[in-house]
């Protein structure tokens, strides 16, 4: 299946609590490899790769990324080469036995992604052009796509998530780490619509980041449900995760849209939503990172999410 054959997936009614309506929208149905914000966030970007008569596909993250996952297999899909620049250097050192021991990466190199591991001072640089020189040198002429996939053609894509019938939600929320998915959502909402950021990062730096990417106004960020910082998860999450696909038979990754709808129930519990307010709630995918964080909750002792 191609990136361009979207198709519309119908929002979907999760519950009515204190007068206030919410709803989710199947983003992680988009595509079963490529789903969610990534669908978004890669269509330009592959288009423009292909436009621009590139081959090869460099990109960033962590080892247990969505952002990996899904350009790997995007790349497959167009039959671009894909290079994955994995932070952590170590994992390099024996690679059969980081691919046997990593799903994320496992997958990805099963779509033929190469990787290239770095260590963790060198990846603070992976913005740098000496970063690409370095890369170039290697792999030859390559087509960038930023950590996380947010640049400006990432955010274009973004903006195609809401549709006209979205119009008639009071307030749409998203799960942000780079702040390209809630920026496209932002600039496609309609003034009268109020837009929440729930940061998977610890801390304010978001808003500045959004704040450079939008010219709106009519959004804002709910800072207190990182859970102690990026992929920080505890037993209280997960059973929320638990519960929530035990109840409405929709799963949940434990990095971002986790997170979200815990924030989202909290908040209505508070009272922050004034009666007969109507919530979209952005499904950005990311599921495939569950049984990678099944994997560090079972060394922890802590309850795995269920698959
Ligand atoms: C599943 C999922 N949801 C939300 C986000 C946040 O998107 P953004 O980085 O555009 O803020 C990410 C990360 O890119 C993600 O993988």
């Amino acid at each position: 299946m191609a990136l361009q054959q979207e198709h519309l997936i119908p929002n979907e009614f999760i519950t009515e609590i204190h007068g206030v309506s919410l709803f989710m929208k199947r983003e992680d149905l988009l595509h079963p490899e490529v789903s969610g914000n990534k669908f978004r966030k890669l269509k330009y970007n592959l288009k423009n790769a292909i436009f621009e008569k590139h081959s090869k596909i460099v990109t960033f993250g962590g080892a247990y990324s969505n952002h990996i996952a899904a350009t790997a297999a995007a790349g497959k899909l167009y039959g671009l080469k894909t290079i994955g620049v994995i932070r952590g250097e170590e994992l390099g050192k024996d690679l059969e036995k980081t691919i046997q021991e990593n799903p994320t990466l496992q997958f990805a190199s099963s779509c033929g992604m190469e990787f290239e591991f770095i260590s963790r001072e060198d990846y603070r640089k992976k913005d740098s052009d000496e970063m690409l020189e370095r890369l170039q040198k290697k792999f030859g002429l390559l087509y960038l796509v930023p950590e996380g996939g947010t640049n400006s053609l990432a955010i274009k894509g973004c903006e195609e998530i809401l549709s006209e019938e979205d119009k008639n939600f009071d307030v749409v929320c998203c799960a942000v780490g780079t702040g390209g998915t809630i920026s496209g959502i932002i600039n496609s909402s309609s003034e009268a619509q109020k837009i929440i950021g729930f940061p998977a990062l610890k801390g304010d730096f978001l808003t500045s980041e959004v704040e450079k990417l939008t010219t709106k106004k009519n959004w804002g960020m709910a800072i207190d449900y990182h859970f102690g910082g990026y992929a920080k998860v505890n037993s209280d999450l997960v059973n929320f995760i638990n519960n929530f696909k035990l109840q409405y038979n929709i799963a949940l990754d434990p990095v971002y849209t986790g997170k979200m709808m815990y924030g989202i129930f909290d908040l209505i519990s508070k009272d922050h939503f004034s009666e007969n307010t109507r919530i979209l709630a952005v499904h950005t995918g990311g599921l495939q990172g569950i049984p990678g964080m099944n994997q560090v909750l079972r060394k922890k002792g802590l309850p795995q999410i269920d698959v």
